[in-house]
């Protein structure tokens, strides 16, 4: 792939607050991240409406929505496509498409419209050398204060894994429940590690006397979390 010359462009990282807008999208107009206020959002770009990759995504998350509100988190999308090609292609999904079981898929989370590219490029959406017409695929994990927790990016030719986006947004509502942090591949039920990633002290300092943690060394030890006090605690399920 030929480069074309590299230009500094800013873009929002992890840890810093939400950079605000206000957007007209198929739900009406929006006030971000302000809106969401105590509740966690993922802000996701896609490249364009009418586009397969595009379509078998918002059908996956459409389908796995009230998954992500029962964990108090709102999902909004953004394309650089206008509000009546958004409408259109939205119709044509419920009314047309049926795809690996899903049909009749309603999107009912907001899409925004950004003909201007004006959002898409405060969040470093648009990356000149993949396409500088178009936004990638990126995900923004936003929490209840505002601030940005998690960012992903894919390319143009890579549908996301929704599975994924969900296990790490219940991975983060964990860690920060619990003061802990999470083990590559980890699901709810596994171990966690403590103390939590960044944190100082030894774990064994901390934690001495707590017979459950186990210790692989002096910096890596891990105590379980059952399922059901996940669930409880970030589901708030009985
Ligand atoms: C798609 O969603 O299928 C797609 C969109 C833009 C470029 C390539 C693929």
């Amino acid at each position: 792939m030929e480069q074309t010359t590299q230009s500094v462009i800013s873009m929002p990282r992890i840890g810093d607050k939400a950079p605000s807008f206000k957007a007209v999208t198929t739900q009406g107009d929006i006030n971000f991240p302000g809106d969401y206020s105590g509740k966690w959002v993922i802000l996701f770009s896609h490249p364009a409406d009418f586009t397969p990759v595009c379509t078998s995504e918002f059908m996956t998350f459409a389908t796995m929505e009230k998954q992500f509100e029962e964990a108090n988190c709102k999902l909004v999308g953004l394309s650089v496509d206008g509000l009546y090609s958004h409408i259109a292609w939205l119709r044509t999904i419920k009314e047309k498409i049926e795809y690996k079981g899903m049909k009749n898929v309603e999107v009912n989370f907001p899409l925004i419209e950004d003909i201007s590219m004006n959002v898409a490029k405060m969040y470093g959406m648009i990356q000149p050398n993949e396409d500088s017409t178009k936004a990638v695929r990126a995900v923004f994990f936003v929490d209840p204060k505002g601030i940005i927790r998690t960012i992903i990016y894919y390319p143009l030719s890579l549908g996301r894994n929704f599975d994924e986006l969900y296990r790490v947004l219940i991975a983060l509502q964990t860690a920060d429940e619990f003061n802990i942090a999470t083990p590559a591949d980890w699901r709810p039920g596994d171990d966690v590690i403590i103390p939590p990633a960044g944190s100082c002290g030894t774990a064994k300092n901390r934690m001495d006397g707590k017979e459950d943690m186990k210790c692989y060394d002096w910096f890596f030890c891990t105590r379980p979390i059952s399922k059901e006090e996940v669930l409880k605690k970030v589901l708030k399920k009985k």
